[in-house]
């Protein structure tokens, strides 16, 4: 019986036995997965952050858009579309200007964002800074509400291997599923609208885009919520949580140290299962500062250890996610 027992634990979920896995303490982990089971389906929510969580971070060699960075994509603007637009002929290309100069802000700011030798209390004020150099960049090229569709059509934005699954198995079970992120809403909710996941299930809290009668962008809508503020203190006021209290069963998904408190908000925790993707690995050796991120892996990999109960590294699938899932309802 104990050799059964043992045998069911380890096949438990198989996925975990991947080469992307890596797990501190292995035996507290299936433990919380076994009670995530026997506490059952109606006790469930699922909180994930977006960009390079649910999205991913790299594909054909290359880093993958966040849903700001469609703004920037070279597919969307060509490089004679660049020149033209220099010059004044804004009819041809959308956003010329902005994109080189949210690059800019990119390469300087996201080794920031990333870096394990700075504190929270360092980087927030530059996390502010960046989106809001970034926002009022967008707002200075008069966005349309109806060019996003299209552009996000046209970038190399998408979610990670195995989200169909994901997210149908949520939405059949009647799981909750909290997006919140700082990436730009109404961007994430058009990727996930033509991958055609945007279930009934699924509530997105993001930086959300205002915009005026003729649908230009205006600003964006308050508060702004950047890596590092991703808690209950820009949810004041959306009761989101209360009404899921007796969801006492988390899985929190996320690929930044700023996405642990985004289940602080929740009255009632009783188990709580974190699962981070430590990306910036498999890339080819960075031709920019951007991806110095590449370079600081391994001095990351011990925080992410630390703090989250599973740790993914350099995986573009949402494979375990699915398996523990599959497990679990
Ligand atoms: O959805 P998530 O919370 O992950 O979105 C935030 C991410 O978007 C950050 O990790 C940051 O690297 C990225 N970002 C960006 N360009 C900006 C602001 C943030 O790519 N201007
Ligand atoms: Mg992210």
């Amino acid at each position: 019986l104990i050799f059964l027992s043992m045998l069911e634990d380890d096949y438990l979920v198989p996925e975990l036995e991947k080469a992307t896995v890596r797990i501190r303490q292995p035996e507290r982990v299936r433990g919380i997965i076994r009670t995530l089971r026997e506490q059952g389906v109606a006790k469930l929510q699922v909180v994930s952050d977006f960009d390079m969580t649910l999205s991913r971070f790299g594909c054909n060699g290359r880093r993958c858009p966040t849903s700001h960075n469609i703004f920037h994509s070279s597919h969307v603007v060509s490089e004679d579309g660049k020149k033209k637009s220099v010059k004044g002929d804004v009819d041809s290309v959308p956003f010329p200007s902005a994109m080189l100069q949210l690059k800019d802000l990119l390469h300087y700011y996201y080794p920031i964002e990333i870096d394990p030798n700075r504190t929270l209390e360092e980087k927030r004020p530059l996390m502010v800074e960046w989106w809001t150099r970034a926002h009022e960049l967008l707002v200075q090229q008069k966005i349309r509400k109806g060019d996003i569709a299209q552009l996000v059509r046209e970038s190399e934005a998408m979610l990670r291997d195995g989200f169909k699954e994901f997210f149908d198995q949520l939405h059949k079970n009647n799981v909750p599923l909290f997006i919140f992120s700082a990436g730009i809403g109404d961007v994430l909710e058009e990727i996930i609208r033509q991958a055609d996941v945007f279930h009934s299930n699924v509530k997105v809290v993001s930086n959300y885009m205002d915009f005026n009668d003729d649908g230009v962008l205006m600003h964006f809508k308050e508060p702004l919520i950047h890596t590092y503020n991703k808690n209950n203190t820009v949810l004041q006021g959306t009761q989101y949580f209360q009404q899921l209290s007796s969801r006492t069963s988390i899985i929190l998904l996320g690929d930044s140290m700023g996405d642990l408190t985004m289940a602080d908000g929740i009255p009632k925790v009783e188990n709580i299962l974190k699962i981070g993707f430590l990306n910036d690995k498999g890339l080819p050796p960075p031709p920019h500062p951007v991806l110095t991120g590449l370079l600081q892996v391994d001095e990351r990999r011990g925080k992410y250890l630390e703090a989250y109960d599973i740790v993914l590294e350099s995986d573009e699938t949402l494979d375990v996610v699915n398996g523990i899932l599959r497990y679990i309802l």
